[in-house]
Protein backbone atom coordinates (compact mmCIF):
# COMPACT_ATOMS: atom_id res chain seq x y z
CA UNK A 1 0.00 0.00 0.00
CA UNK A 2 1.07 3.51 -0.88
CA UNK A 3 2.24 5.72 2.00
CA UNK A 4 -0.86 6.86 3.85
CA UNK A 5 -0.34 9.78 6.63
CA UNK A 6 -0.90 8.83 9.82
CA UNK A 7 -2.19 11.86 11.77
CA UNK A 8 0.02 14.53 13.39
CA UNK A 9 1.03 12.89 16.47
CA UNK A 10 3.31 10.16 14.52
CA UNK A 11 4.07 12.18 11.58
CA UNK A 12 5.56 14.69 14.12
CA UNK A 13 6.53 12.51 16.73
CA UNK A 14 10.00 13.96 17.51
CA UNK A 15 8.49 17.42 17.89
CA UNK A 16 5.81 16.45 20.49
CA UNK A 17 5.99 15.75 24.20
CA UNK A 18 6.11 12.04 25.45
CA UNK A 19 2.71 12.08 27.50
CA UNK A 20 0.73 12.47 24.19
CA UNK A 21 2.21 9.97 22.49
CA UNK A 22 0.96 6.71 25.19
CA UNK A 23 -2.12 6.17 23.85
CA UNK A 24 -2.40 7.71 20.51
CA UNK A 25 -6.10 8.59 19.79
CA UNK A 26 -6.33 9.82 16.39
CA UNK A 27 -8.49 10.30 13.34
CA UNK A 28 -5.30 10.76 10.56
CA UNK A 29 -6.05 14.58 11.00
CA UNK A 30 -3.46 16.83 9.43
CA UNK A 31 -1.70 16.47 6.19
CA UNK A 32 -3.95 19.24 4.67
CA UNK A 33 -3.31 20.85 1.31
CA UNK A 34 -1.82 24.07 0.83
CA UNK A 35 -3.76 25.14 -2.44
CA UNK A 36 -1.52 27.94 -4.42
CA UNK A 37 -4.39 31.11 -4.95
CA UNK A 38 -3.31 32.51 -8.29
CA UNK A 39 -6.48 34.61 -7.81
CA UNK A 40 -5.45 35.67 -4.47
CA UNK A 41 -1.75 36.24 -6.28
CA UNK A 42 -3.49 38.57 -9.03
CA UNK A 43 -4.96 40.78 -6.63
CA UNK A 44 -2.96 41.10 -3.95
CA UNK A 45 0.95 41.41 -5.63
CA UNK A 46 1.89 38.58 -3.39
CA UNK A 47 2.03 35.01 -3.88
CA UNK A 48 -0.63 33.50 -2.24
CA UNK A 49 -1.42 30.14 -0.66
CA UNK A 50 -4.52 29.17 0.86
CA UNK A 51 -3.77 26.07 4.08
CA UNK A 52 -7.10 23.98 3.41
CA UNK A 53 -7.81 23.17 7.11
CA UNK A 54 -11.24 22.28 6.24
CA UNK A 55 -9.97 18.72 4.58
CA UNK A 56 -9.45 17.39 8.70
CA UNK A 57 -11.52 14.50 9.92
CA UNK A 58 -14.03 16.48 11.34
CA UNK A 59 -13.75 19.31 9.02
CA UNK A 60 -11.69 21.93 10.96
CA UNK A 61 -8.35 22.50 12.66
CA UNK A 62 -9.22 21.84 15.50
CA UNK A 63 -8.67 18.26 15.05
CA UNK A 64 -4.84 18.81 15.19
CA UNK A 65 -5.01 20.02 18.73
CA UNK A 66 -8.00 17.43 19.44
CA UNK A 67 -5.81 14.52 18.82
CA UNK A 68 -2.81 15.86 21.67
CA UNK A 69 -5.43 16.48 24.23
CA UNK A 70 -7.77 13.73 24.17
CA UNK A 71 -4.38 11.40 23.72
CA UNK A 72 -3.27 12.87 26.99
CA UNK A 73 -6.46 12.55 28.35
CA UNK A 74 -6.76 8.64 27.87
CA UNK A 75 -2.98 8.87 29.20
CA UNK A 76 -4.11 9.83 32.16
CA UNK A 77 -7.13 7.14 32.16
CA UNK A 78 -9.50 10.20 32.10
CA UNK A 79 -13.60 8.94 31.64
CA UNK A 80 -15.04 12.51 30.62
CA UNK A 81 -13.85 15.80 28.92
CA UNK A 82 -15.56 19.18 28.61
CA UNK A 83 -15.31 21.99 26.03
CA UNK A 84 -17.28 25.09 25.77
CA UNK A 85 -17.94 26.01 21.74
CA UNK A 86 -18.58 27.98 19.06
CA UNK A 87 -19.06 24.65 17.07
CA UNK A 88 -16.28 23.13 15.87
CA UNK A 89 -14.08 22.17 19.26
CA UNK A 90 -17.49 20.80 19.86
CA UNK A 91 -17.41 18.68 16.73
CA UNK A 92 -13.97 17.47 17.32
CA UNK A 93 -13.79 17.27 20.29
CA UNK A 94 -17.15 14.68 20.22
CA UNK A 95 -15.49 13.11 17.73
CA UNK A 96 -12.09 12.08 19.40
CA UNK A 97 -13.77 11.25 22.89
CA UNK A 98 -16.15 8.76 21.35
CA UNK A 99 -13.13 7.40 19.55
CA UNK A 100 -11.53 7.21 23.13
CA UNK A 101 -14.60 5.51 24.76
CA UNK A 102 -14.84 8.76 26.51
CA UNK A 103 -17.71 11.00 27.57
CA UNK A 104 -17.69 14.20 25.71
CA UNK A 105 -19.77 17.30 27.56
CA UNK A 106 -20.26 20.08 25.30
CA UNK A 107 -21.24 23.74 26.12
CA UNK A 108 -22.38 26.09 23.44
CA UNK A 109 -24.15 29.46 23.14
CA UNK A 110 -27.82 28.67 22.28
CA UNK A 111 -28.97 29.81 19.02
CA UNK A 112 -25.56 30.44 17.45
CA UNK A 113 -23.97 28.08 16.23
CA UNK A 114 -24.08 26.60 13.25
CA UNK A 115 -26.44 23.36 11.97
CA UNK A 116 -23.77 21.49 10.26
CA UNK A 117 -21.40 21.26 14.09
CA UNK A 118 -24.36 20.61 16.29
CA UNK A 119 -25.28 17.28 14.12
CA UNK A 120 -21.51 16.48 14.17
CA UNK A 121 -21.37 16.98 18.18
CA UNK A 122 -24.99 15.01 18.48
CA UNK A 123 -23.96 12.06 15.87
CA UNK A 124 -20.36 11.69 18.02
CA UNK A 125 -22.69 11.29 20.94
CA UNK A 126 -21.92 14.39 22.90
CA UNK A 127 -23.80 15.59 25.59
CA UNK A 128 -24.59 18.97 24.41
CA UNK A 129 -25.94 21.62 26.55
CA UNK A 130 -26.98 24.89 25.58
CA UNK A 131 -25.90 27.74 27.40
CA UNK A 132 -28.43 30.72 28.24
CA UNK A 133 -24.83 32.84 27.03
CA UNK A 134 -22.26 34.07 24.82
CA UNK A 135 -18.83 31.36 24.13
CA UNK A 136 -17.37 33.72 27.16
CA UNK A 137 -20.04 32.63 29.26
CA UNK A 138 -19.54 28.99 28.17
CA UNK A 139 -15.67 28.94 28.57
CA UNK A 140 -15.67 30.21 31.79
CA UNK A 141 -18.29 27.57 33.13
CA UNK A 142 -16.54 24.78 31.45
CA UNK A 143 -13.36 26.00 33.17
CA UNK A 144 -14.93 25.91 36.52
CA UNK A 145 -16.60 22.40 35.64
CA UNK A 146 -13.43 21.05 35.03
CA UNK A 147 -11.63 22.22 38.28
CA UNK A 148 -14.68 20.86 41.03
CA UNK A 149 -15.86 17.84 38.71
CA UNK A 150 -13.68 14.94 37.16
CA UNK A 151 -13.79 15.79 33.27
CA UNK A 152 -10.63 17.41 31.91
CA UNK A 153 -10.90 20.64 29.75
CA UNK A 154 -10.02 20.23 26.32
CA UNK A 155 -10.62 24.08 25.10
CA UNK A 156 -7.14 25.92 23.85
CA UNK A 157 -6.35 26.91 27.09
CA UNK A 158 -5.35 23.10 27.49
CA UNK A 159 -1.61 23.29 26.60
CA UNK A 160 -1.62 19.82 24.55
CA UNK A 161 -4.06 21.17 22.27
CA UNK A 162 -1.59 23.95 21.28
CA UNK A 163 1.24 21.64 20.59
CA UNK A 164 -1.38 19.83 18.20
CA UNK A 165 -1.97 23.01 16.58
CA UNK A 166 1.31 23.61 15.86
CA UNK A 167 1.97 20.77 12.86
CA UNK A 168 0.07 22.97 10.95
CA UNK A 169 3.01 25.55 10.96
CA UNK A 170 5.38 22.59 10.53
CA UNK A 171 3.71 21.51 7.26
CA UNK A 172 3.78 24.71 5.85
CA UNK A 173 7.16 25.26 6.55
CA UNK A 174 7.77 21.38 5.09
CA UNK A 175 5.53 22.35 1.74
CA UNK A 176 7.10 25.53 0.85
CA UNK A 177 11.18 24.62 1.94
CA UNK A 178 11.26 27.31 4.56
CA UNK A 179 8.61 29.81 6.60
CA UNK A 180 6.48 32.19 4.11
CA UNK A 181 6.97 36.06 4.27
CA UNK A 182 3.75 36.43 6.04
CA UNK A 183 1.46 34.13 7.56
CA UNK A 184 -2.59 35.16 8.10
CA UNK A 185 -5.49 33.88 9.75
CA UNK A 186 -8.70 34.77 11.10
CA UNK A 187 -8.61 34.95 15.66
CA UNK A 188 -11.12 33.96 18.14
CA UNK A 189 -10.32 32.43 21.18
CA UNK A 190 -6.60 32.82 19.91
CA UNK A 191 -5.34 29.79 20.51
CA UNK A 192 -4.28 29.26 16.95
CA UNK A 193 -2.93 32.10 16.27
CA UNK A 194 -0.56 31.04 19.78
CA UNK A 195 -0.02 27.57 18.35
CA UNK A 196 0.99 28.72 14.68
CA UNK A 197 3.66 31.15 16.24
CA UNK A 198 5.27 28.55 18.48
CA UNK A 199 5.23 26.07 15.66
CA UNK A 200 6.85 28.48 13.58
CA UNK A 201 9.04 29.40 16.13
CA UNK A 202 10.27 25.68 17.21
CA UNK A 203 11.11 24.65 13.52
CA UNK A 204 13.16 28.22 13.58
CA UNK A 205 15.15 26.50 16.13
CA UNK A 206 14.08 28.65 18.75
CA UNK A 207 12.82 28.28 22.16
CA UNK A 208 11.56 24.06 22.23
CA UNK A 209 12.93 23.89 19.04
CA UNK A 210 16.66 24.53 19.93
CA UNK A 211 16.81 20.85 20.52
CA UNK A 212 16.36 20.11 16.77
CA UNK A 213 18.50 21.17 13.79
CA UNK A 214 15.85 24.21 12.45
CA UNK A 215 14.04 23.24 9.42
CA UNK A 216 13.02 27.14 8.80
CA UNK A 217 15.51 29.71 8.44
CA UNK A 218 13.32 32.06 9.49
CA UNK A 219 9.86 33.39 10.98
CA UNK A 220 6.49 34.57 9.05
CA UNK A 221 5.16 38.00 10.26
CA UNK A 222 2.12 37.29 11.66
CA UNK A 223 -1.47 39.27 10.46
CA UNK A 224 -4.62 38.09 12.25
CA UNK A 225 -8.36 39.52 11.73
CA UNK A 226 -11.11 39.61 13.87
CA UNK A 227 -14.74 40.07 12.67
CA UNK A 228 -15.65 43.48 12.97
CA UNK A 229 -18.52 43.36 16.15
CA UNK A 230 -16.36 40.68 17.80
CA UNK A 231 -12.75 42.51 17.84
CA UNK A 232 -11.35 42.61 21.51
CA UNK A 233 -7.58 42.29 21.07
CA UNK A 234 -8.54 45.13 18.17
CA UNK A 235 -10.41 47.89 20.26
CA UNK A 236 -7.88 46.77 23.61
CA UNK A 237 -10.72 45.63 25.70
CA UNK A 238 -13.42 42.90 26.11
CA UNK A 239 -16.50 43.17 24.19
CA UNK A 240 -19.51 41.80 26.16
CA UNK A 241 -21.78 40.84 23.60
CA UNK A 242 -19.96 40.30 20.36
CA UNK A 243 -21.79 39.74 17.24
CA UNK A 244 -21.07 38.53 13.91
CA UNK A 245 -22.33 36.51 11.11
CA UNK A 246 -18.88 34.27 11.86
CA UNK A 247 -20.13 32.73 14.66
CA UNK A 248 -17.14 30.57 14.97
CA UNK A 249 -15.04 33.96 15.74
CA UNK A 250 -17.79 35.48 17.70
CA UNK A 251 -16.29 35.88 21.07
CA UNK A 252 -15.50 38.82 23.10
CA UNK A 253 -13.06 37.83 25.77
CA UNK A 254 -10.22 35.69 23.90
CA UNK A 255 -8.75 33.52 26.74
CA UNK A 256 -4.92 33.47 24.74
CA UNK A 257 -5.49 37.48 24.29
CA UNK A 258 -1.93 37.97 25.67
CA UNK A 259 -0.66 35.02 23.34
CA UNK A 260 -2.05 36.49 20.42
CA UNK A 261 -0.62 40.11 21.10
CA UNK A 262 2.89 38.50 21.59
CA UNK A 263 2.42 36.70 18.47
CA UNK A 264 1.67 40.33 16.61
CA UNK A 265 4.24 42.13 18.15
CA UNK A 266 7.50 39.73 18.13
CA UNK A 267 6.70 39.32 14.63
CA UNK A 268 6.35 42.54 13.60
CA UNK A 269 2.84 41.83 12.33
CA UNK A 270 -0.96 43.34 13.13
CA UNK A 271 -4.34 41.68 14.38
CA UNK A 272 -7.18 43.98 12.38
CA UNK A 273 -10.94 44.02 12.33
CA UNK A 274 -13.04 42.87 8.88
CA UNK A 275 -16.82 43.74 8.56
CA UNK A 276 -19.14 40.55 8.38
CA UNK A 277 -19.77 42.49 4.56
CA UNK A 278 -15.76 41.47 3.87
CA UNK A 279 -16.07 38.03 5.23
CA UNK A 280 -18.93 37.71 2.96
CA UNK A 281 -17.40 38.76 0.31
CA UNK A 282 -13.78 37.32 0.69
CA UNK A 283 -15.91 33.74 1.27
CA UNK A 284 -17.67 34.18 -2.31
CA UNK A 285 -13.86 34.70 -3.99
CA UNK A 286 -12.50 31.68 -2.43
CA UNK A 287 -15.72 29.38 -3.37
CA UNK A 288 -16.33 30.77 -6.80
CA UNK A 289 -13.18 32.31 -7.53
CA UNK A 290 -10.34 30.10 -5.52
CA UNK A 291 -12.34 26.75 -6.03
CA UNK A 292 -12.52 26.61 -2.05
CA UNK A 293 -15.46 26.33 -0.19
CA UNK A 294 -15.22 27.79 3.70
CA UNK A 295 -17.30 28.28 6.30
CA UNK A 296 -17.60 32.37 7.13
CA UNK A 297 -14.92 32.46 10.02
CA UNK A 298 -12.56 30.73 8.01
CA UNK A 299 -13.02 33.69 5.36
CA UNK A 300 -12.04 36.52 7.49
CA UNK A 301 -8.04 35.99 6.62
CA UNK A 302 -8.69 36.64 3.45
CA UNK A 303 -11.14 39.53 3.57
CA UNK A 304 -7.96 40.85 5.49
CA UNK A 305 -5.53 40.59 2.71
CA UNK A 306 -8.02 41.68 0.15
CA UNK A 307 -8.84 44.45 2.49
CA UNK A 308 -4.92 45.43 3.07
CA UNK A 309 -4.18 44.91 -0.83
CA UNK A 310 -6.51 47.71 -1.62
CA UNK A 311 -5.19 50.17 0.90
CA UNK A 312 -1.48 49.49 -0.85
CA UNK A 313 -0.24 47.76 2.36
CA UNK A 314 0.58 44.12 1.04
CA UNK A 315 4.25 44.00 0.14
CA UNK A 316 4.65 43.18 -3.20
CA UNK A 317 6.04 39.90 -4.18
CA UNK A 318 6.00 38.53 -0.73
CA UNK A 319 4.80 34.81 -0.18
CA UNK A 320 1.50 34.81 2.15
CA UNK A 321 0.03 31.95 3.22
CA UNK A 322 -3.65 31.82 4.43
CA UNK A 323 -5.23 29.40 6.89
CA UNK A 324 -8.87 28.92 6.04
CA UNK A 325 -9.68 27.29 9.17
CA UNK A 326 -13.22 25.09 8.55
CA UNK A 327 -15.22 23.65 5.94
CA UNK A 328 -18.25 25.30 3.93
CA UNK A 329 -20.61 22.58 4.95
CA UNK A 330 -20.23 23.55 8.46
CA UNK A 331 -22.47 26.06 7.86
CA UNK A 332 -23.57 26.11 4.37
CA UNK A 333 -26.88 28.40 3.98
CA UNK A 334 -24.25 31.48 3.04
CA UNK A 335 -23.58 30.39 -0.74
CA UNK A 336 -27.21 30.19 -0.72
CA UNK A 337 -27.55 34.38 -0.42
CA UNK A 338 -26.63 36.32 -3.11
CA UNK A 339 -24.60 39.63 -2.60
CA UNK A 340 -27.55 41.60 -2.21
CA UNK A 341 -29.17 39.37 0.60
CA UNK A 342 -31.61 37.67 -1.74
CA UNK A 343 -32.11 33.79 -1.70
CA UNK A 344 -30.66 31.87 -4.63
CA UNK A 345 -33.26 30.31 -6.46
CA UNK A 346 -32.40 26.84 -8.20
CA UNK A 347 -33.63 26.80 -12.34
CA UNK A 348 -35.99 24.50 -12.53
CA UNK A 349 -36.70 22.21 -15.65
CA UNK A 350 -38.37 19.00 -17.68
CA UNK A 351 -36.00 16.06 -17.68
CA UNK A 352 -35.66 16.72 -21.44
CA UNK A 353 -32.66 17.15 -23.31
CA UNK A 354 -33.84 20.35 -25.09
CA UNK A 355 -34.67 22.28 -21.79
CA UNK A 356 -31.68 21.72 -20.09
CA UNK A 357 -29.88 22.45 -23.38
CA UNK A 358 -31.87 26.06 -23.42
CA UNK A 359 -32.12 26.83 -19.86
CA UNK A 360 -28.09 26.05 -19.97
CA UNK A 361 -28.01 28.91 -22.71
CA UNK A 362 -26.82 26.05 -25.10
CA UNK A 363 -29.21 26.78 -28.24
N1 LIG B 1 -11.99 29.63 12.48
C1 LIG B 1 -12.88 28.70 12.86
C2 LIG B 1 -13.64 27.97 11.79
C3 LIG B 1 -13.09 28.42 14.23
O1 LIG B 1 -13.97 27.50 14.58
C4 LIG B 1 -12.36 29.17 15.19
C5 LIG B 1 -12.56 28.93 16.61
C6 LIG B 1 -11.44 30.11 14.73
C7 LIG B 1 -11.28 30.31 13.38
C8 LIG B 1 -10.62 30.91 15.65
O2 LIG B 1 -9.61 30.15 16.27
O3 LIG B 1 -10.30 30.47 18.61
O4 LIG B 1 -8.07 29.52 18.02
O5 LIG B 1 -8.59 31.93 17.60
N2 LIG B 1 -13.46 28.17 17.08
C9 LIG B 1 -13.60 27.80 18.50
C10 LIG B 1 -14.66 26.74 18.67
C11 LIG B 1 -13.74 28.95 19.41
O6 LIG B 1 -15.27 26.64 19.74
O7 LIG B 1 -14.88 25.96 17.75
P1 LIG B 1 -9.11 30.54 17.71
Amino acid sequence: MAHQWRGIVAEYADRLPAHVQETVVTLGEGGTPLVPAPVLSDRTGAEVFVKVEGMNPTGSFKDRGMTTAISAAAGRGAKAVVCASTGNTSASAAAYATRAGMICAVLVPDGKIAMGKLSQAIAHGARLLQVDGNFDACLVAARKLAEAYPVELVNSVNPDRIEGQKTASFEIVDALGDAPDIHVLPVGNAGNITAYWKGFREYAGLDAGAAHPAVATRTPVIWGFQAAGAAPIVAGYPIDEPETIATAIRIGNPASWAQAEDARDTSGGLIEAVTDEQILAAHRVLSAEVGVFVEPASAAGVAGVLALAEAGRVPQGARIVITVTGHGLKDPQWALRTPDGSDVQPVRVSADVVSIASALGLD
